[in-house]
């Protein structure tokens, strides 16, 4: 299986995208974050190191396919989209796609947002919202602009290229944390999701051991004291 395989290799890769304080982040050149210390109670639990690989977050459900990673954890919510290409762990946070704008602005409320352009992380569920391809929602963004990093999406809505950034909440508050002068989280959100750890499909054995290693961090209290250790800055 690839879980005797890993134990043999001596390490388990882990892929991400560090751009997504406080899941993923950079600290100089350490990488950090909620989602890194759930990886490594997995590959404690596999008894072997960690190996963090960073791209970018539109890349990862690729790279799982491609036999080059273990698990993706990325503050990556359960769609049924990516269903069809990774096989999802249990939840392990309840999460939401939340509305940034500059403080003051005419928006106040989702449906402000139509017509607006909107700033997003390419590839994320914030992106799939706002852009609509299947013209569903109630809420029609005027236009898009898609960015790598959810902080350059945020540097211009100081500056005045777009009306708002959407991107899930944490990381948001996160950004108003470093800017409470000049920017602002509505109350109200775009969407719920749960975020889900991926494991290339049909991955049994890998996908059992971070289930085991979730519901341990959960039962034990673990997981809310990891969550906890990052809200503070
Ligand atoms: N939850 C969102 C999604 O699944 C955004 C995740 C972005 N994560 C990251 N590490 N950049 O699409």
């Amino acid at each position: 299986t690839s879980v005797d395989k890993i134990k043999a290799a001596g390490f388990v890769t882990m892929s991400t995208n560090a751009e997504f304080e406080p899941f993923e982040f950079k600290d100089g050149d350490k990488i950090i974050g909620i989602d890194i210390d759930i990886s490594n109670k997995i590959a404690e639990k596999l008894g072997v190191e960690l190996k963090v690989n960073d791209i970018a977050f539109d890349a990862l459900t690729t790279e799982l396919g491609s036999g080059k990673t273990n698990f993706v954890a990325a503050g990556m919510t359960a769609d049924e989209d990516r269903k069809k290409n990774v096989d999802f762990s249990d939840t392990y946070f309840d999460a939401s796609q939340a509305i940034i704008v500059l403080k003051g602005s005419a928006i106040k409320s989702p449906a402000d947002l139509n017509g607006k352009k909107v700033g997003v992380q390419q590839g994320t569920t914030g992106d799939t919202y706002c852009t609509n391809e299947d013209g569903k929602n109630e809420i029609k963004v005027g236009s898009t602009e898609r960015y790598a990093k959810g902080v350059d999406a945020v540097a211009d809505l100081i500056n005045g290229k777009i009306d708002a950034v959407v991107i899930d909440d944490f990381p948001a508050k996160k950004f108003v944390e470093k800017n409470p002068d000049k920017i602002a989280k509505l109350e109200e959100a775009l969407t719920t999701e749960q975020y889900a750890i991926a494991v290339p499909k049909g991955d049994k054995a890998m996908l059992d051991t971070v289930n085991s290693v979730l519901s341990e961090l959960k039962s034990s209290g673990e997981l809310d004291k990891i969550v906890e250790k990052y809200k503070e800055n």
